[in-house]
């Protein structure tokens, strides 16, 4: 299959993948079809015997600013709540072979919840991590409340999601967010290196450790659906409306309060 805005690539010989996202225009924003393609790509990496380790990218000004505005600007609850689009994200997660991110620029929004479900992350100094949000009048949905508090603590979590705040690939690091940081040079080399190294293990072996190690964050089904659904009900809040328009009109917003 061909893809429209992912780029996949092999290392034969050390066994690894490298999923590049790549919509640079949009600093790489996740629309459905990206996702649906990523979604598709790992997939057929889960079945292929000569990829045992993942590297996924994306370019160096973004790893990705997360869900695409455009898209969900267009959307209401109803919509949101027929579709279920971010329930299909969880499958990333249960990807059984070890999912390293690279990332470089901005990992933001679905971006940072993206790396929240990866293994290993490989950040370079230039990465600025954050769950913005509430700038645009909704909440993170796709795993954020969830993961990062189990993650990294309730306070912790709880200031970083109610403010928005971005933060850099340091203080990332100081809470746990991100497993390295590396000069901007070197961070894709730098997730490549690792994935080899893992790759060169017992394929068998890796897999049952990544497996028992998810088992230590597991039960958060029922907070990841119910995070989902407030997510998809402020779709019909004036201050989603106004939040996301704004975005997309370079203005700040005027919020209502409903
Ligand atoms: N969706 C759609 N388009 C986006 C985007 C996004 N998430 N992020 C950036 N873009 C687009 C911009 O609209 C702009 O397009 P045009 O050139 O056509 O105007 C282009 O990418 C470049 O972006 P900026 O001009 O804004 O670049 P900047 O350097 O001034 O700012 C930024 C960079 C701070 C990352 C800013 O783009 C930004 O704040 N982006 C949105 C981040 C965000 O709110 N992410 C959360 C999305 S919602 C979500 O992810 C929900 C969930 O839980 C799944």
């Amino acid at each position: 299959m061909t893809y429209n805005h992912i780029i996949v690539s092999k290392e034969t010989e050390s066994k690894i993948a490298v999923v590049q996202l790549n919509r640079p225009q949009v600093l790489n924003a996740l629309n459905f079809e990206l996702m649906d393609e990523l979604l598709h790509a790992l997939q057929t990496l889960e079945r292929d015997e000569e990829a045992l380790a993942i590297v996924l990218t994306g370019n160096e000004k973004a790893f990705t600013a997360g869900a695409d505005i455009k898209e969900f600007a267009a959307r209401n609850s109803a919509q949101m709540l027929a579709e279920n689009p971010l329930e299909k994200w969880q499958r990333i997660e249960k990807f059984p072979k070890p999912l390293i991110a690279a990332v470089s620029g901005y990992a933001l929004g679905g971006g940072c919840e993206l790396i929240l479900m990866c293994d290993i992350v490989i950040a370079s100094e230039t990465a600025k991590l954050g769950l913005p949000e509430v700038n645009i009048g909704v909440m993170p949905g796709a795993g954020g409340t969830q993961r990062l508090t189990h993650l990294i603590g309730k306070f912790k979590a709880m200031e970083l999601i109610l403010t928005g705040r971005t933060i850099d690939a340091q203080e990332a690091f100081a809470l746990g967010l991100v497993s390295k940081v590396v000069p901007a040079a070197e961070y894709l080399e730098e997730a490549k290196r690792v994935a080899r190294e893992i790759a060169s293990k017992s394929p068998i072996a890796v897999r049952a450790a990544k497996e028992a190690v998810l088992a230590a964050l597991s039960g958060l089904e029922q907070g990841l659906a119910f995070e989902r659904k407030s997510f998809y009900l402020l779709f019909d809040t004036e201050d989603k409306k106004e939040g996301m328009q704004a975005f997309l009109e370079k203005r700040k917003p005027q919020w209502k309060g409903r």
